[in-house]
């Protein structure tokens, strides 16, 4: 059929690129993660995440402004909590005064439209570093859902709009919709991390929280990289136990898991874009080994093709910078 069919003919000049092309990046596609501490005047730089800040509740209310105003208009709230507070039920993550519940009402106060999504897990409220309670050096899969019920609770009445359970407990879906819906929350959302794996790039993100596991990892819960249908079988189970968005994390290393669950689903998929990743590209692009922006949009846009309805980054303001 050549020379009838030339395909360089639709990537001539830009302008005909622009027309043909399958996928745009815009502001509403991110979820913007946040790390909030106690403190005020607090924006400390987190070490292994270049230009990635930590903020006390005064200056969050500043930055979610910023925020909205770029047209980001989601964010992920996770704390850092004081070692003095951590325990192994993590009793703190239900304290209705908490930094968690406060950083809620902070947002929903400076930006009353802003999506506002919580992390339920215990590892930051955890002095074991687990996503659970611990007992005999096991992680107790039904007495820690019935925790995870109770803290996402706390954050609905606190005004979150969805809680984003990061955990990979089994069940505790349906445990935390069960709750919801008894109480009243028939609105609050449930996003879930449900094709978790167990992954090397967390890395920076429990520098950020210092919360990284005090003893072993976290393979008893979260998923083997190796596995595919594993992930496929999560994710309708979390569906079928009320997850109103899925999610699948890492992203980069996991876009063919993306993709399988897009085409096997009809809720939205999240992806999130984690701190190693993000860790990756600052890092060589600070050695001038890749071009910063380049890599970053194409990661972006390549998540972006695999099927993401919604991308969780750190890149997020950046990209935004670029695209506008
Ligand atoms: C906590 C949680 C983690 C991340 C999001 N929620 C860390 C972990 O599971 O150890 C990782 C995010 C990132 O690396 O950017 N359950």
């Amino acid at each position: 059929m050549y020379p009838l069919r030339r395909n360089r003919r639709l990537r001539t000049n830009e302008t005909i690129r622009s027309l043909v092309r399958e996928n745009i990046l815009s502001p509403n596609d991110f979820l913007v993660p946040l790390f909030v501490v106690e403190g005020k005047g607090v924006k400390e730089e987190i070490a292994s995440m270049p230009n990635y800040y930590r903020f006390s509740l005064d200056l969050l209310e500043k930055e979610v402004k910023e925020i909205w105003k770029m047209g980001l208009k989601s964010v992920l709230l996770f704390v850092k909590v004081p070692d003095n507070l951590k325990d192994n039920a993590g009793t703190e993550a239900l304290n209705a005064e908490g930094l968690m519940q406060r950083a809620v009402k902070t947002v929903k106060n400076a930006v009353p439209e802003m999506l506002v999504i919580t992390d339920i897990a215990l590892d930051p409220y955890s002095s074991f570093g687990h996503d659970g309670v611990v007992a005999d050096g096991k992680i107790l899969n039904d007495d820690t859902t019935a925790i995870l019920a109770e803290m996402s609770l706390s954050h609905a009445i606190a005004g979150a709009d969805f809680v984003a359970p990061s955990d990979m407990m089994d069940g505790r879906i349906f445990e935390i919709r069960t709750l919801l819906e008894d109480e009243g929350f028939h609105d609050t959302g449930i996003m879930s991390y449900s094709a978790k794996y167990a992954s090397a790039f967390y890395g920076p993100f429990r520098d950020a929280l210092d919360s990284a596991p005090g003893f072993g990892d976290k393979k008893t819960y979260q998923m083997d990289p190796a596995n595919r249908a594993e992930a496929i079988r999560e994710t309708l189970m979390d569906i079928e136990e009320g997850a109103d968005i899925v999610m699948v994390k890492p992203g980069l290393c996991y876009l063919d898991i993306v993709r399988e669950i897009k085409n096997a689903v009809t809720v939205p998929v999240a992806v999130y874009q984690v701190s190693g990743e993000y860790a990756m590209i600052k890092a060589a692009s600070e050695k001038g080994w890749l071009d910063h922006d380049a890599v970053m949009m194409e990661q972006l846009t390549a998540i972006k093709r695999a099927g993401a309805n919604m991308i969780a980054s750190y890149f997020a303001k950046d990209a935004v910078k670029l695209i506008s």
